[in-house]
C-alpha cells in the first residue's frame, strides 16, 4: 500500500476504537490515510486521535471545505484508492444499500469510484437481522465488499458473530484489493515449513524452517490473483485466508500431497525445508530412557523436488537452496541437476537472513546464468521479487512458443 491514499470511515459503534489501530498499521505499511468520522463516532472516539495518529485533518463535517475551490467529499471520493469502513454500524450499511447520502462518509461513499470495504460490527442480534443481512447482499452484489464480523464476546456481554473482523485480515484485504492481478489465471503450488520425521511416538527430527516465507510467496501469489494451494508442515503461523491449504507432516506425506496437486499448478514454488533423512525405524511405544547410547539409523526420504523436476512439463519450478557455504556453486548445480528454472539461494550466516527471520537476503539465480542480488528485505518483499521474476520467465516462453508457431 505504499504511496496509496485510504480513506478510512469510522462510525458510531463500540469498536471504534479499534480504528485507531487500523490507521497506524496502514500508515506503516506506507499509505497515507485521511479519515472521515461520522458525528456519533465522535462520542466513541475523538477526531484529535485520528489526526494525531494521520497528521492529516479528520473530516466529519460535509460542509467543511479543505480548500477555498475544492469539495471535501468531492476531492475525498476521487483522490482516493479505496474507502474502508471500519466499524461499519448497522445503520451505515442500511444507508449505503439504499442510497441514502446524509453525512460526509456516505455521501463520499456514493461519489467515489475507487473499491469500498466494508467492515461490520454490531450485536450479535443485529448481525444476524434479516434486513442487515439483505443490504449487505444487496451491497456485495453491487461490488462493495466486506470483511465479515468475526465470532467472540461482544462489547454487550453476548457471545457470537458481530465483532469487528481482526485488524490482520481487514488489513490483508486492502492489500489484495490494492494490488495489480497480474497473476490471474495461473495457479501456484507452494511448499512451506519443516517436515517431521517421527521415531516414536512423542520424538521426531525436524529443522528450524518457520515457514515465512513460503507463507509469504503464497500470500503475495494470491494477493496478484492467482489461485495458490500451501502445502505446509507443521508451524505456528496463521492459515492463510483465500488459499487452499493441505497440512502435513512427514517428508513421505509432503510428496503425496505434492504429486497430488501438480497437475492443475501452472507454477510451483517449493521452498519447504524438506528433511533429507529420516528415521528408518519407528517405535509404537515410546522408546525408554536407557543407559547405553541410543542409535537411530537414518534412511533418505524422497527428494520431492527431483521428482517435481522430471514431470514438470512447461510448469515454471523454483527451488530454494540453503547454504552455509559456496552458495553460488552449490545452488547453480542443484538448479541444473534438478531441472528448475530459478533458485532462491540464500547463505544463512548472514545476520538477517534465514530461517526463523522476518527478513531474508537472496539471490535469484536463472539456467542462464542471470543473478538478480537482493539486499536484507522483508520476507514478503523478497517473495514479491520470486514473482516478479516468475512473470518474466512466463513472458519469455510465451514469446518461445509464440516463435515456434511461426
Ligand atoms: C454504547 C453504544 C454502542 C453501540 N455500538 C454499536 C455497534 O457496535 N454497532 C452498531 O451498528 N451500532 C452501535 N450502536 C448504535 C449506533 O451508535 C447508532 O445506530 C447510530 O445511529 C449509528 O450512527 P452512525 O452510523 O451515523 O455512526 C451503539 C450505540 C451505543 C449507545
Amino acid at each position: 500500500m505504499k504511496g496509496k491514499k485510504i480513506v478510512l470511515g469510522v462510525t458510531g459503534g463500540i469498536a471504534a476504537y479499534k480504528a485507531a489501530e487500523l490507521a497506524r498499521e496502514f500508515i506503516k505499511r506506507g499509505a497515507g490515510v485521511h479519515v472521515i468520522m461520522t458525528k456519533n463516532a465522535t462520542e466513541f472516539i475523538a477526531p484529535l486521535t485520528f489526526q494525531t495518529l494521520t497528521g492529516n485533518p479528520v473530516f466529519v463535517d460535509t460542509f467543511q471545505l479543505t480548500g477555498e475551490w475544492e469539495i471535501g467529499h468531492i476531492t475525498l471520493a476521487e483522490s482516493a484508492h479505496i474507502v474502508v469502513v471500519a466499524p461499519a454500524t448497522a445503520n451505515v450499511i442500511g444507508k449505503i444499500a439504499h442510497g441514502i447520502a446524509d453525512d460526509l462518509l456516505t455521501t463520499t461513499i456514493m461519489a467515489t469510484r475507487a473499491p469500498v470495504l466494508i467492515c461490520p460490527a454490531m450485536n450479535v442480534n443485529m448481525y444476524a437481522n434479516p434486513i442487515v443481512r439483505e443490504n449487505m447482499e444487496k451491497l456485495a452484489a453491487t461490488g462493495y465488499r466486506f470483511v465479515e464480523a468475526g465470532y467472540g464476546e461482544l462489547a454487550c456481554k453476548t457471545e457470537g458473530y458481530g465483532r469487528l473482523a481482526c485488524l490482520e485480515d481487514i488489513v490483508e484485504d486492502v492489500e489484495d484489493i490494492l494490488t495489480v492481478k497480474d497473476l490471474s489465471g495461473q495457479h501456484v503450488l507452494v511448499t512451506a515449513g519443516p517436515t517431521r520425521e517421527a521415531f516414536d511416538p512423542v520424538r521426531f527430527i525436524t529443522n528450524y524452517s518457520t515457514g515465512k516465507m513460503g507463507y509469504a510467496v503464497a500470500v503475495m501469489a494470491k494477493r496478484r490473483g492467482a489461485k495458490v494451494t500451501l502445502v505446509s508442515g507443521p508451524t505456528s503461523l496463521p492459515q492463510p485466508r483465500g488459499v487452499e491449504f493441505v497440512p502435513v507432516s512427514s517428508a513421505r506425506q509432503m510428496r503425496d500431497a505434492v504429486m497430488a496437486n501438480l497437475e492443475k499448478a501452472t507454477v510451483v514454488v517449493k521452498s519447504a525445508a524438506v528433511a533429507d533423512y529420516r528415521p528408518a525405524d519407528y517405535s509404537e511405544s515410546k522408546i525408554k530412557k536407557a543407559q547405553k547410547p541410543l542409535e537411530i539409523r537414518l534412511e533418505r526420504n524422497p527428494d520431492i523436488i527431483s521428482e517435481v523436476g522430471r514431470d514438470k512439463g512447461n510448469r515454471i519450478l523454483v527451488g530454494f537452496a540453503v547454504e552455509t557455504d559456496n552458495l553460488i556453486r552449490y545452488a547453480t548445480k542443484k538448479m541444473m541437476e534438478k531441472n528448475m528454472d530459478l533458485i532462491v539461494a540464500n547463505d544463512i550466516t548472514l545476520p538477517g537472513a534465514g530461517f526463523a527471520a522476518q527478513t531474508n537476503i537472496v539471490k535469484i539465480l536463472d539456467r542462464e546464468g542471470g543473478s538478480v542480488d537482493l539486499p536484507l528485505m522483508d520476507k514478503m518483499d523478497v517473495a514479491a521479487r520470486i514473482l516478479d521474476r516468475v512473470r518474466e520467465l512466463m513472458g519469455k516462453q510465451k514469446g518461445a512458443s509464440r516463435g515456434k508457431k511461426r
